[in-house]
């Protein structure tokens, strides 16, 4: 097969949403990194994209792109690699690039199916069916002995529905050679630490060690007590300070939903201290930087109360963002569920690299920082992490 054939075929195979799953490996240059490229369909805002996955330099970054966006970066990729193994839907292929492009190719007929729903961002089913009894949001009160979510904990089952989703398009960064050690930061009730428990150790057979931690002795009782009744072994709930906990050795994922304040800094900075892979953070109110916000550019929001929180509050989770990238994630803030369900709706989502942090992102959240004439809680507890960079 000639190379303008090939493109044609991979182009009109990307448009016809064919693709189930994709590696590209063996790099033409010698001065790149060596690394491969993972493809598959994701849903992003309820479009159907090809998310390309770059394994790089032990870093691993993302590019989203529209089908009819492929055409340039296929020529581009078939240029750059001398490797492609695609899945399509029916069949695979694993095609080989000589140095003169030539083409060589091996098709073999597969069951292969396009995925019916995509799981980037949005499902339409929730992980934890509504219409099945659950025993632990049954005994946490979320639905009723019969099975009927009640009325006053929509919005929590909706919650956590979503949290588990993005746990659930979080495992491919997680181990997979030992127990998984994940830690629920201010877990109060701990709806979502038994949905964690249930979801990745009952439905999926994941081996997990999972702890729930909050300041709260007679709750955490309870839920320690719940989860011996369950005999869910691999769950344990302690009582205790976000700060104070730093007796343990490893930590796979780090979660927290709606911890307060600076209790969510103080989960990313244990987070980040245990090199967590994930890293997925619901933040709630924010006080911290409500009251330090002194910048006289920006007294026209600020005079304001409304506007003077909301902006604290995007200005938090920005820094936040931007802080976690520093010491070697990837970061993203992504809409965790819509407004009406709750206005605390954004998920700060990060996985970590070991990437070095970039020039321009140090000198953008210096320049932010010192714009708002702030003293973050994080870039205090990452001062070490951080080596300096924003000081
Ligand atoms: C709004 S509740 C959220 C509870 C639970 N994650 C949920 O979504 O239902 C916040 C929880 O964080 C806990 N918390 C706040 N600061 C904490 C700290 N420094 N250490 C441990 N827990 C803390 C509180 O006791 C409270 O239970």
């Amino acid at each position: 097969m000639e190379l303008e054939q090939l493109q044609l075929e991979l182009i009109t195979r990307f448009s016809e949403q064919q693709l189930i799953s994709g590696v590209i490996s063996q790099s033409r240059s010698k001065t790149e990194s060596a690394g491969k490229i993972k493809i598959k369909p994701v849903e992003i805002k309820g479009l159907y994209h090809i998310q390309l996955e770059y394994h790089f330099d032990q870093t691993i970054t993302h590019e989203n792109k529209l089908p009819s966006e492929m055409e340039e970066t296929v020529r581009e990729l078939l240029d750059r690699y001398r490797q492609l193994q695609m899945n399509w839907a029916g069949e695979s292929v694993h095609i080989q690039l000589s140095k003169k492009k030539k083409v060589t190719m091996k098709r073999s007929v597969t069951d292969n199916q396009p995925p019916v729903e995509l799981s980037h961002n949005r499902k339409k089913n929730y992980v934890l069916d509504p219409d099945v009894v659950h025993p632990f949001l049954v005994h946490l009160g979320v639905q009723t002995k019969d099975g009927k979510i009640k009325n006053q904990k929509h919005d929590k089952f909706k919650q956590i529905n979503r949290f588990v989703e993005f746990v659930e398009d979080s495992l491919a960064y997680l181990p997979t050679d030992q127990p998984l050690r994940i830690i629920d930061f201010g877990s109060g009730k701990s709806y979502l630490t038994f949905a964690l428990y249930y979801y990745l150790k009952e439905l999926k057979g994941y081996e997990v060690n999972i702890t729930g931690l909050d300041l709260k002795k007679d709750v955490i009782a309870h839920c320690e007590k719940l989860a011996r009744e369950l005999q869910y072994d691999g769950l344990h709930f302690k009582v205790g300070d976000i700060t104070d906990y730093n007796n343990v050795q490893q930590v796979d994922m780090v979660v927290t939903l709606h911890a307060c304040d600076v209790a969510t800094d103080m989960a990313l900075g244990r987070a980040v201290k245990w090199g967590a892979r994930v890293i997925l953070s619901v933040p709630c109110c924010q006080h911290e930087l409500f009251t330090q916000l002194d910048s006289p550019a920006l007294a026209v929001m600020t005079r304001h109360g409304l506007i003077k929180e909301r902006f604290a509050s995007l200005a938090t989770d920005s820094i936040r963002a931007q802080v976690l990238d520093l010491v070697g994630y990837e970061t993203q803030l992504v809409e965790f569920v819509d407004l009406e369900n709750t206005p605390k709706n954004i998920l700060i989502r990060a996985y970590y690299t070991g990437a070095q942090p970039k020039p321009e992102t140090i000198a953008e959240t210096k320049a932010f920082v010192a714009f708002l004439q702030a003293k973050p809680f994080l870039v205090n507890e990452l001062q070490e992490e951080l080596k300096g960079v924003l000081t």
